[in-house]
């Protein structure tokens, strides 16, 4: 693995898209001048308050790409869950505790190169973090102690060793359903402008949510790129 440290970057994925042509390559940043999430959001990245981090892996089929956002989902949480077992996973990759967004993944594909940014709130206060748009929290918040090296170091070592089951076929979907207490209960739906409730019944071998709208209703696979899911 190959590591480069900046102090400041417009964001660690678009780093990776102008200079990553190594496999296994990896970016972490001080700081983002323009941190950025899934659908379009920012990814608030102050210096020093966050793990801003991203991946470069190729090649990669466009079937390993489809599961690897919940992979490198359970990557997060293992690391995290080294400093307290309440952190759990929400479809597609974002680590909760306590009702609260801890971290997320933004995964992107171009052609053959996947890359995978990880973002994950240490220092922040309540304050700072008043305008995200899913109610979110840091380590520091939860009372959790740690040595940000360690964190990292622990991080870079969990995406690899997810990165090696997904290329292996050793990667289940049932490790992120076991870890995701969305399944099985009530959700509410975002497609776009429809909003429905619905049952999750699980997870399949494409990382897809199924979801059934009412009892007996319509099965549905959900794909990760344009919904959003809440309990
Ligand atoms: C989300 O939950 O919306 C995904 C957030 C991903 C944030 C990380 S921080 C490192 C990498 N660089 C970015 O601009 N975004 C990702």
């Amino acid at each position: 693995m190959r590591l480069i440290f900046l102090e400041e970057v417009d964001s660690t994925n678009e780093y990776l898209k102008r200079v990553g042509f190594h496999h296994r390559l990896c970016v972490v940043a001080k700081r983002q001048t323009g941190g950025r999430g899934r659908r379009g959001k920012n990814w608030i990245s102050k210096a020093g308050k966050g793990l801003y981090i991203s991946f470069m892996f190729f090649p990669v089929s466009s079937k390993i790409s489809a599961i690897s956002s919940l992979a490198f989902g359970v990557a997060v949480l293992k690391t995290l869950k080294g400093l307290d077992s309440k952190f759990y996973l929400k479809w597609p990759n974002d680590v909760y505790i306590n009702g609260k967004k801890i971290s997320g993944i933004l995964p992107e594909l171009l052609k053959d190169r996947l890359i995978v940014g990880i973002g994950v709130n240490l220092n922040y206060t309540q304050e700072e973090l008043l305008q995200t748009d899913v109610p979110a929290t840091s380590l520091l918040i939860e009372g959790l102690p740690f040595d940000r090296e360690q964190l990292l170091e622990k991080l870079v070592f969990q995406v690899n060793s997810y990165y090696d089951k997904l290329v292996t076929g050793r990667f289940n979907v049932r490790e992120f359903e076991e870890n995701c207490p969305l399944i099985g209960k009530k959700v509410s739906v975002v497609e776009g402008n429809i909003c429905y409730t619905a049952k999750a019944l699980g997870i399949d071998a494409d990382g897809c949510l199924i979801v059934q709208s009412n009892s007996g209703g319509k099965v549905r696979r959900l794909f990760s790129a344009n919904v959003s899911v809440r309990i």
